[in-house]
């Protein structure tokens, strides 16, 4: 694996020289030095230490959970308690990533306090180094109390899908004046103290500017090549997701069809009774 060309530079992407986490620092620090990372996220031990082993420097235990795990057809049902025995798997399964927890639906909009209790819980119970929300200056007081409670939020703009009642579906988010409502947000994010801001499903040309506009990493999903950081879903990426995936998906496997096949051949072998073979058994 080529992690850089100049061998004493740091890199985010790939093995790293200090054995540590990845701190949000790093991130920061990444941004300055113009150099692009992915996130991907994660919601078991087994994939976290994948991921972890391949170099990925952060890893989101997102509430896409809720379909990729639990099988609902949107983020909104998934609970807390639902999410931190995944997200403290992840965390358990890997040793470099900077784990982000993903704070669910109706777990943070109440108050600033809820935020708290419910992002405490994130990094007592499951480990995690960080917590993620949607929202931008409806969730200001939320992130500012986070901050200054010692919490590194990630924020979210743009199509933030636990909304998708509210937002009438998934569609692109921050077209024509809605661009500089989102701007504002993403600078209201940056002053209230986030680390980083995911960008989902905006036009490409306002995630650039927003990306030009903070010294903080952007992170993007269907936003673009310009953003600092690139985001999917694991299942997505590897060809897992059944249908259709959205148009800015790239699948770099077809995993889901690879264990089928595979899940066919055993049944068909131990139909057969070539299964298990003598290679396979104790005397
Ligand atoms: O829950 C999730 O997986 C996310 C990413 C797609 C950004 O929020």
């Amino acid at each position: 694996m080529t992690l850089s060309a100049d061998p004493g530079t740091p890199t985010l992407y790939g093995a790293s020289p200090t054995g540590r986490r990845i701190t949000t620092r790093d991130l920061i620090a990444a941004k300055a030095r113009g150099e692009k990372w992915p996130m991907i996220t994660a919601y078991d031990a087994l994939t976290a230490r994948i991921f972890d082993e391949a170099g990925i420097p952060v890893m989101l235990v997102g509430d896409s959970a809720a379909n990729v795990v639990y099988g609902y057809d949107s983020t909104v049902p998934v609970t807390v308690d639902e999410l931190l025995p995944l997200a403290a798997a992840v965390v358990r399964g890997s040793k470099r990533a900077l784990v982000v927890g993903d704070l669910p639906f109706g777990s943070y909009q109440a108050s600033p306090q809820q935020a708290l209790e419910t992002a405490a819980r994130f990094m007592k119970e499951a480990g995690v180094q960080a917590v993620k929300l949607e929202g931008g200056a409806r969730v200001l007081p939320q992130v500012e109390m986070l901050v200054s409670a010692g919490v590194p939020v990630m924020a979210h703009l743009g199509l933030t899908p636990q909304s998708v009642n509210q937002l009438g579906g998934y569609r692109v988010q921050g077209r024509g004046e809605d661009g500089e409502i989102l701007m504002g947000d993403a600078k209201a994010m940056e002053a209230a103290g986030a680390f980083a801001v995911v960008l989902e499903v905006v036009p490409s040309e306002l995630a650039e500017r927003v990306t030009r506009s903070l010294s903080i990493p952007t992170i993007g999903i269907g936003a673009g090549a310009a953003t600092d950081a690139q985001v999917l879903v694991w299942q997505d990426m590897a060809g897992m997701s059944p249908g259709r995936p959205p148009k800015f998906v790239k699948r770099y496997a077809e995993l889901g069809a690879a264990l089928g096949d595979a899940a066919r051949h055993w049944a068909d072998d131990v139909v057969a009774g070539t299964y298990p073979g003598p290679e396979h058994q104790y005397s």
